[in-house]
C-alpha cells in the first residue's frame, strides 16, 4: 500500500475490504475484523485455528455504542462501563439483532468491551463499527503482548499489525456475565474481582460452567514446553534436580538461594501482581525461545491481579 497512508488509514482500508489485522490493546494484541462482515469474522477463526462455536469479543469505540449491540443494558452494566471503560473489562449481555451468529457462535449473549489503548480507540472511532477480536495467537497458545509476538505467530497470514508498544496490562480482560440474575465472573483478568465487587456493592459469583469459553478451557495459554507448578519452598531444589537432565526454565518471584548452573534459564518475576501480569506471557515466550525442556513455576498469592496470573499459570500447566 502507498507510503503516504497512515497506519490507521491502512487499517481502515484493509478492514473495509474484509481483511483481518493485528491490533494493540492494553491487555494483549488482538486479531481484528469488521464485526459486521461475516466472511471477515470467519477469516479470524480460520487464521487462529479456533473452533467456530467459541464466541468472540466485540470491541467498541465508546460506551455510548452499547445500546446498539446489546438488546438489554442492565444498570450494573452502565455502572461498570462508566467506572472501568475504556479498560480491561468485558461485559456479557443479551445481544442485539445486529450482532451476527458468526461472532457469538449462536449464543443469545454477546461479549463487549471498550479497550483502553489510544491506537485501538482511534481505529474504532474512525472505523465507526465494532471490531471482533480474539487474542492474536494460535488457538491454545500464549497470547501476544508485543507487535513482534504477533508477527512471530501470525505474520504470514496478516498484512498489517499496528504498533502499540508492549501491552500495559499484559493479560486478557476480566469477563463478567451480566445477562443473568446475578453477576458471574467468567474469566479473571485486568480488573480484579475485589474492584468489581466494590464498584457493584454486591458479590460476583463464580461461573456456573454453563457458558462455552475457550479462555475457560482447562488447557489454554500454554507455551511449547510443559509447565509444572511447584511450591515456593520446593522450587529451587526441584530446579536443581531437573537441571541434571537438561535445560529447565524457572518462572518465579522466589529468589534463587545459590548461583545457578547454565542449564537453568531463570525468568525472575517482580513481586507486585501488576508487574507479574505485565511480564508473564513475554517470560513464557522467552523461556520457549531458550529451548527449555520444561518450565517450573510457583503461583502468586491470589489477591487482586494475582488471581488472573494464577489462573493463566494453572491453565498453562493443565494436561494437554
Ligand atoms: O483482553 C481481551 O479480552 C483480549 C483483547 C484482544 O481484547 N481478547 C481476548 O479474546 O482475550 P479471546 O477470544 O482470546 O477470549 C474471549 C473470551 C473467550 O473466553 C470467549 O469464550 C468469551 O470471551 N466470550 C465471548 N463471547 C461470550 C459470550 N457471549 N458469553 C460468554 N463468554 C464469551
Ligand atoms: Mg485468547
Amino acid at each position: 500500500m502507498a507510503q503516504d497512508f497512515s497506519p490507521i488509514e491502512q487499517a481502515i482500508s484493509l478492514l473495509s475490504q474484509g481483511d483481518v489485522i493485528g491490533l494493540p490493546t492494553e491487555t494483549v494484541y488482538g486479531l481484528a475484523a469488521d464485526a459486521t462482515n461475516v466472511a471477515a469474522v470467519a477469516r479470524i477463526f480460520q487464521i487462529k485455528g479456533r473452533p467456530s462455536d467459541h464466541p468472540l469479543i466485540l470491541h467498541l469505540g465508546d460506551a455510548s455504542w452499547l445500546d446498539d449491540w446489546a438488546s438489554e443494558v442492565p444498570e450494573r452494566a452502565r455502572l461498570l462501563a462508566e467506572k472501568f471503560w475504556p479498560g480491561p473489562l468485558t461485559l456479557v449481555l443479551e445481544k442485539s439483532a445486529r450482532v451476527s451468529d458468526a461472532v457469538t457462535g449462536g449464543l443469545q449473549t454477546v461479549a463487549l468491551r471498550v479497550p483502553g489503548h489510544p491506537v485501538a480507540l482511534e481505529l474504532l472511532r474512525s472505523f465507526g463499527r465494532p471490531l471482533a477480536a480474539p487474542s492474536a495467537n494460535r488457538f491454545g497458545s500464549v497470547s501476544p503482548t508485543t507487535r513482534q509476538h504477533v508477527l512471530d505467530d501470525l505474520g504470514d497470514d496478516i498484512e498489517l499489525v499496528l504498533e502499540g508498544g508492549p501491552c500495559a496490562v499484559g493479560l486478557e480482560s476480566t469477563i463478567v456475565d451480566l445477562s443473568g440474575a446475578a453477576p458471574r465472573l467468567l474469566r479473571p483478568g485486568g480488573i480484579s474481582l475485589e474492584e468489581l465487587e466494590s464498584a457493584l456493592g454486591e458479590r460476583v459469583l463464580p461461573s456456573d460452567g454453563s457458558v462455552r469459553a475457550p479462555g475457560t478451557l482447562e488447557s489454554h495459554y500454554a507455551p511449547r514446553a510443559p509447565v509444572h507448578l511447584v511450591t515456593p519452598e520446593e522450587i529451587w531444589a526441584r530446579a536443581l534436580t531437573e537441571a541434571a537432565a537438561g535445560t529447565v526454565g524457572v518462572l518465579t518471584d522466589v529468589e534463587p538461594p545459590v548461583a545457578l548452573p547454565d542449564s537453568i534459564a531463570l525468568a525472575l518475576l517482580g513481586h507486585d501482581a501488576g508487574t507479574q501480569a505485565h511480564e508473564l506471557y513475554a517470560c513464557l515466550r522467552t523461556l520457549d525461545e531458550r529451548g527449555v525442556r520444561i518450565i517450573l513455576s510457583t503461583l502468586p498469592s491470589e489477591v487482586g491481579l494475582g488471581a488472573a496470573v494464577a489462573d493463566r499459570l494453572r491453565r498453562a500447566s493443565a494436561p494437554r
